[in-house]
């Protein structure tokens, strides 16, 4: 599989960019605005800049890379399991499964080669003999407010996924001949625990953000039922081994009591993504959990306006801010 833009196509786009840029900003050096120059000298200069030889290789920009991946690369063909993916039929995994248990034909021939390369708008593909639609379901992202309760695994009856229902059952009248997506959450929260959590139906974005290499920081208020004292926090501070790896927070900072139940809050920070980190953390300092709520996943922090049970699509902006980026 092609990994990085051809450097043809990328020099082609860079240049019809930098080209372009050029005549914005002066419009005489557009084929158009060049005819209109009025001296022979004037001309000549023009003649000397295009036949100038190019003396570095052009640099890609961002948009030259984005551009590619949007428009170009999206439409190469692309290995069969990663197809069957993004198209919604199962996970990346559960599609090789079925690819080698021999149920997907590609052009009227089983194909047991997950790697084999389609194209999904010129190739006609069956899985258990139903045809995989041509077009692809647009990647789609949402924050949503986790209630306390719902569990992360799809296809069960309190996943987080059902509330998705009315959306999902809504999508042929919104986006009639498009495929419904396949979602799925952005790492888990523990079923007792509630807030921040991403859904989308985009694989590459899941595992990037999820990936624990990613050290993306994720912020979390944690409910105490009870007192908390400085020597609870330096405990929770040390961190502690999860899986024999030494977890220490990134942040612990005590938030206010509240008066009328007696209740403490602690801020924590972590980066590290282990299974029950924070809880783990908590308990290690001999204090016991009360409530556990995400709040932050990189620079972008759960809106307050956002109601239990809740999901707000993201922006591009949004996707940067969950990787921590500006
Ligand atoms: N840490 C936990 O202990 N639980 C979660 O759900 C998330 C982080």
């Amino acid at each position: 599989m092609r990994t990085a833009p051809p450097p043809d196509v990328l020099q082609a786009i860079a240049l019809a960019e930098a080209e372009a840029k050029k005549a914005k900003k002066d419009p005489r050096r557009s084929h158009k605005g060049a005819a209109a120059l009025a001296t022979p000298v004037a001309n000549a200069k023009v003649r000397e800049r295009k036949a100038a030889p190019a003396t570095a290789p052009p640099k890609f920009s961002k948009a030259a890379r984005r551009f590619y991946n949007e428009n170009i690369k999206e439409h190469e063909p692309q290995r069969l399991a990663k197809v069957l993916a993004a198209a919604g039929v199962a996970s990346r995994r559960t599609c090789e499964e079925l690819i080698f248990q021999g149920k997907v034909t590609v052009n009227g021939s089983v194909c047991t080669a997950p790697q084999t390369k389609v194209d999904i708008s010129k190739d006609s593909i069956y899985v258990n003999g139903n045809r995989i639609s041509k077009k692809l379901p647009p990647k789609l992202y949402f924050a949503v407010n986790k209630p306390k309760g719902y569990i992360c695994s799809c296809g069960e009856p309190k996943s987080i996924i059902s509330l998705f229902d009315d959306y999902l059952k809504g999508w042929n009248k919104i986006q009639p001949g498009v495929p419904k997506p396949r979602l799925f959450t952005v790492g888990r929260l523990d079923v007792a625990t509630s807030g921040l959590i991403i859904i989308t139906n985009d694989g590459e974005f899941a595992q990037k953000l999820s990936h624990p290499s990613s050290n993306i920081m994720k912020e979390y208020v944690v409910t105490i039922d009870g007192p908390v004292h400085r020597n609870h926090l330096i405990a929770i501070s040390e961190g502690t081994k999860i899986d024999g790896v030494k977890c220490i927070p990134d942040l612990v900072e005590p938030l206010d009591v509240q008066s009328n139940t007696k209740r403490t809050r602690i801020r924590i920070a972590v980066h590290e993504g282990r299974n029950h980190e924070v809880r783990e953390l908590v308990q290690n300092a001999g204090l016991e959990v009360y409530a556990l709520k995400r709040v932050r996943i990189g620079r972008f922090r759960l809106s307050p306006d956002l109601g239990i049970g809740k999901f707000v699509e993201l922006k591009q902006t949004d996707l940067k801010s969950l990787e921590g980026k500006k």
